[in-house]
């Protein structure tokens, strides 16, 4: 395998560009191939044979496509799938979880709250990681149902996301929660609104950095780490329209491609 070679980057939509956002900025030199699978988002409510079988699809069109290694740059694939797919394949495989931890470690108030898709919070992963972490912490689990969907469309901002996010946020603040667990690769996209509603005794926290360092460690462990001094190429494809990843990634304009296909 090539350093050049690119990293593979897939999600069940528009939501793991905001992982990409992190990858790239801490891997500037690397090409990257990012699916967004959003004909069939979302992942959350489907159940977990399916979440299996949309994960080895997305794997296997990004191995076609010469990856040298892939980030599961969603939650709810990750904790659904990711054993059966480093099970299935050779290939360096990355995943994503919400941060449970470090919120664990930090909260003072001994109260956190996550948000996160039902697919997830369902999952025997996050089940075996919240035990963990959690004993003697109250969580405040929330399915963020609907919010990615609005996410899909774009319609960052709206009257009916401020809506959803004023019903899930009550119940934590209710439980004095000091930190928020954003457990889908979509939720970083509400961050700015998120800051607007809570308090200040709130912090909020997602996984996207974490994600790229362990996607920098890992490919300097399997020696793939690039050395190109060459733009990277960037290049993004979507089963679905490509005018929310166009309008997520707006600041890239010119520099990145993104193309609509079928998968
Ligand atoms: N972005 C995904 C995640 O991190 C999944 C959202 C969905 O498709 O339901 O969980």
């Amino acid at each position: 395998m090539k350093k050049t070679a690119p990293i593979g980057i897939f999600d069940s939509g528009v939501g793991g560009s905001s992982i990409w956002k992190e990858i790239h900025q801490l891997l500037p030199n690397e090409n990257t191939i990012y699916l967004a699978d959003s004909a069939n988002a979302p992942y959350g409510n489907r159940s977990e044979a399916e979440i299996v079988a949309l994960s080895i699809k997305n794997t296997e069109v990004l191995i076609s496509m010469g990856c040298k290694l892939i980030v599961v740059a969603c939650n709810t694939a990750t904790t659904n799938a990711i054993d059966i797919l480093r099970t299935n394949y050779n290939i360096p495989i990355i995943g994503i979880e919400p941060a449970i931890k470090p919120a664990a470690l930090q909260t003072r108030s001994k109260s956190i709250g996550i948000l996160a898709t039902k697919g997830t919070l369902s999952s025997t992963l996050f089940h075996k990681t919240s035990e963990a972490f959690t004993k003697d912490i109250s969580v405040i689990e929330i399915v963020g149902e609907g919010l990615v969907p609005l996410i899909e469309k774009g319609a960052l901002g709206s009257k009916e996301l401020q809506k959803l996010l004023e019903k899930y946020t009550a119940p934590m603040l209710a439980a004095k929660i000091d930190y928020l667990v954003l457990g889908c690769s979509h939720y970083p996209y509400l961050i700015p609104q998120l800051q607007k509603m809570l308090p200040e005794t709130v912090t909020i926290i997602d996984s996207g950095e974490a994600v790229a360092r362990q996607t920098r460690l890992m490919l300097e462990n399997i020696a793939l780490l690039s050395e190109e001094k060459e733009l990277p190429e960037l290049q993004f494809y979507t089963n679905a329209e490509i005018d929310t990843l166009t309008f997520l990634l707006k600041e890239f304009e010119g520099k990145i491609h993104i193309q609509k296909k079928e998968f």
